[in-house]
């Protein structure tokens, strides 16, 4: 056996017995690497004569063929047998119990945020925005509101230590209709459609109080926008809101420094099985307030009154929620607690 054989032969006993992978490739490094032992061979090709080098050479090229066509036979075994053995030990046990993870849950004032919006934005109302730290100008005096108003007392209302200013001090804003003025004063050329929702502050803490609630609050300002309007938008508002096809709507005088006349807005209902339906029988509950905007509020918003009237609306938020959805107790919106969460939210999933 000549030398090369004895280095063939050597070799592919060494293939065949690679117990792995990894094996393989350190054989495959110590014979064809940089360094290995058929490179060797071939780099000393160089030193020999012409005419031997070409057999020798052929030789060498037909070994290392040989060896590699063995090598690669053999890693698609290896390979095979330790997927076996990978598989064979990680398997997965689809019949262990599964670990439960708490997953979040919309909450119900979202919920009820976005069906009102959705519905409101129906009808061409736009989304506006105020601050919630507001002034007593706003807050008050410019929705007609006089100067010895209740309402601007202490007693009612958050004010926050902040330098005064020629808008009167500043306060936490106790309704959104603020927010009807701010609006106009961007845009005043009727005819304009806005809507907004957002956080309220009242001194009040009990089972149907809490000192932040929220309030949606609607406004419609036009060249002939009357008090049927007004009907019709909150019928067919409410409708959509509870889903029934038919609803009664019952407006009582009432009053409102911002509006002349003013409502108060009630809707028909009968409890049957436990359950409040809306729509049906001939009971009345209360949702909302409005009325026709008081001249002078056009005028804070710099819009003639002379020529141009409308309607406004407010809802509690909490309220609206709590007859759709069943919650009584008006501090469980904002404390957090998730046994109460995961009875009230609704999954991000099911619609
Ligand atoms: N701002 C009133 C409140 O907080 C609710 C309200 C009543 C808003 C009548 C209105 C309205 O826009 O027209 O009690």
């Amino acid at each position: 056996m000549t030398d090369i054989e004895k280095l063939l032969s050597s070799c592919l006993f060494e293939i065949d017995n690679a117990i792995n992978t990894k094996k393989l490739d350190d054989i495959k490094i110590a014979v064809l690497g940089k360094n290995g032992k058929l490179t060797e061979r071939l780099k000393s090709l160089r030193n020999m004569p012409e005419d031997q080098r070409k057999i020798v050479g052929a030789e060498i090229n037909a070994i290392k063929s040989e060896i590699l066509k063995r090598i690669e036979a053999k890693a698609l075994t290896l390979e095979i047998l330790e997927l076996e053995k990978k598989l064979s030990s990680e398997f997965i046990d689809v019949s262990m119990p599964a670990r439960i993870r708490p997953s979040g849950c919309i909450h119900p004032l979202t919920k009820v945020t976005e069906e009102v919006a959705n519905i409101l934005s129906e009808y061409g109302f736009v989304f506006t925005e105020g601050p919630e730290i507001e002034t007593e100008y706003y807050n008050f005096t410019a929705l007609n509101i006089p100067d010895h108003h209740p309402a601007r007392t202490m007693h009612d209302t958050f004010y926050v230590s902040y330098p005064t200013n020629n808008e009167g001090r500043r306060l936490l804003r106790t309704h959104t209709s603020p927010v009807q003025v701010r609006s106009m004063l961007v845009n005043n050329t009727p005819p304009f459609r806005y809507f907004s929702i957002g956080r309220v502050y009242r001194s009040d803490y009990d089972a149907t109080h809490t000192p932040m609630f929220n309030q949606i609050e609607g406004l419609m300002v036009g060249k002939d926008i009357s008090f049927s309007h007004l009907k019709y938008m909150m019928t067919d508002f409410l409708k959509k809101f509870f889903g029934v096809p038919k609803l009664e709507l019952r407006l009582r005088p009432s009053f409102f420094p911002f509006t002349e006349p003013s409502t108060e807005i009630d809707i028909n209902y009968e409890i049957k099985g436990g359950r409040i339906l809306f729509g049906s029988g001939d009971k009345w509950m209360e949702v909302a307030g409005g009325g026709i905007v008081h001249p002078n509020v056009l005028k804070s918003g710099n819009v003639d009154p002379d020529q141009y009237q409308g309607f406004a609306f407010g809802f509690g938020l909490e309220r609206l929620t709590s007859l759709k959805y069943g919650v009584s107790d008006l501090r469980k919106y904002f404390e957090s607690d998730e046994r109460w969460r995961n009875a009230f939210g609704f999954s991000y999933v099911t619609k």
